[in-house]
């Protein structure tokens, strides 16, 4: 295998996707090739995204579909078609059973805005994490990359980078600083590191 398949799900403005197609034409990443990305959601900014870097993209909604069961085995026939070596859920907002974690272990990866265990779990998600943080009043947060398994945001940790809260954040400012200074670095680094070990 010279470079392992990589799919994106997504669900939104897909910041973290457009990191990683700029870290595949900058060389950062090398062991990895984006080949599918999959949005649950039809609207979601992330599909523009791909599509003007010319990749692959659907989208498979769970509202459609009506069941989890459904919804999943769409999702693995999209993958098993085009021959997927490597998951990435890159601001994926749907949560997976086990039924889908167990057959890809240790080949999901997945971004989270906090620095695990604080802020994880069900729940927590996108702009909630940081008004959390918030709300908390910790000076440091930050982002982790780690495996996904069947508890949300409890499978092993890949990496982790702190950024510092400052006077006056908002959950906005706050979730830009911590894309900016870890989310956009760490995931393509992670990307990289685990699909050289498959590779291998
Ligand atoms: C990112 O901050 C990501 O870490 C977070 O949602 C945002 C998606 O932004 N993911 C989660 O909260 C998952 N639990 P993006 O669509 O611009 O990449």
């Amino acid at each position: 295998m010279l470079r392992a398949k990589t799919a994106v799900l997504v669900s939104g403005g897909g910041t973290n996707l457009q990191a990683l197609l700029d870290a595949q034409n900058s060389g950062i990443i090398k062991s990895a090739e984006i080949t599918l990305v999959i949005s649950n959601n039809a609207g979601a900014y992330a599909l523009t995204r791909a599509e003007k870097a010319g990749v692959k993209s659907m989208c498979i909604s769970k509202k459609e579909l009506k069941t989890q069961e459904a919804f999943e085995d769409a999702i693995i026939n999209a993958l098993e078609e085009n021959g997927i070596d490597l998951i990435v859920l890159a601001g994926f907002m749907s949560i997976l059973s086990e039924r889908f974690t167990s057959r890809y272990d240790h080949r999901i990866l997945n971004i989270h805005p906090s620095l695990i265990p604080s802020f994880c779990g069900q729940g927590y998600y996108g702009l909630k994490v940081h008004e959390a943080a918030l709300k908390k009043g910790v000076k440091v947060t930050g982002a982790t990359v780690h495996f996904v398994n069947e508890i949300p945001d409890g499978g092993e940790i890949i990496a982790q980078k702190a950024v510092y809260v400052e006077d006056g954040d908002t959950p906005e400012t706050l979730q830009k600083r911590v894309m900016e200074q870890a989310e956009w670095i760490i995931l393509p680094q992670s990307v990289e590191k685990i699909a050289e070990q498959i590779i291998k």
